[in-house]
């Protein structure tokens, strides 16, 4: 492979599609960082790109302790493992939070799209006490069909990505978006 040639988000799609039988290749694991400048990492479920077409997507409860970290440092990683044809993605980036006070009609389309796209089990934990919170056993009724103003989406606009292929001959691509562009550099693994 050509680095001139190379995309990473090209990598990504092609690795998204190769390992498709997998439903946990949907998962990656969110870093983030707390108010102690400790980090936090989770598991998310990759819910598409956003309209750019190379920013991750995930949703949230407003009431999770990641909206928290992210409102006070809005940087962040994700790390995405595909099995199938061994590849690892870190996605370094800047995370926005679309909640229900967003004044931006792409975030709020954006938000309901997400919405629209979930199923029953997912949207009802919107609606379940904080999580978090202490257990309560009873829960609420859900009336799914409103959306909540617990629901988020949170997109991750990427500004570097290491890609790490384990395949032979293996391989390490390391992207970094300046001055509006990508820059590859190949390094050793
Ligand atoms: C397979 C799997 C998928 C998950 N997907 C999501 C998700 O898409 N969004 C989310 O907020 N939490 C998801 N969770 C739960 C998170 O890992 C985490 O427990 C929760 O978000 C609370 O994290 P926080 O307190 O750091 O905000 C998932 C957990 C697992 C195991």
């Amino acid at each position: 492979m050509n680095n001139n040639e190379y995309l990473w988000v090209e990598a990504l799609n092609k690795a998204l599609k190769s390992n498709k039988k997998e439903a946990f290749s949907r998962y990656f694991q969110l870093a983030t960082v707390n108010a102690e400048r400790l980090p936090k990492v989770r598991t998310v479920v990759f819910r598409g790109m956003n309209n750019d077409g190379c920013s991750p997507l995930i949703i949230s409860d407003t009431r999770s302790a990641k909206t928290e970290q992210i409102t006070q440092c809005s940087s962040v990683e994700l790390c995405w493992y595909f099995p199938f044809s061994r590849e690892q993605f870190r996605i370094m980036g800047h995370a926005t939070i679309y909640s229900a006070d967003t004044t931006v009609d792409a975030q709020s389309a954006c938000r309901a799209r997400v919405w629209q796209q979930l199923s029953h089990q997912a949207k009802a934990q919107f609606f379940w006490p904080a999580p978090g919170s202490d257990r309560v056993d009873a829960l609420p009724e859900e009336q799914v069909d409103v959306m909540p103003n617990t629901f988020q989406v949170i997109s991750i606009r990427p500004s570097d990505v290491d890609h790490l292929i384990l395949s032979n001959p293996q391989r390490r691509l390391v992207s970094r978006f300046v001055e509006e562009q990508w820059h590859v550099n190949a390094v050793n693994p």
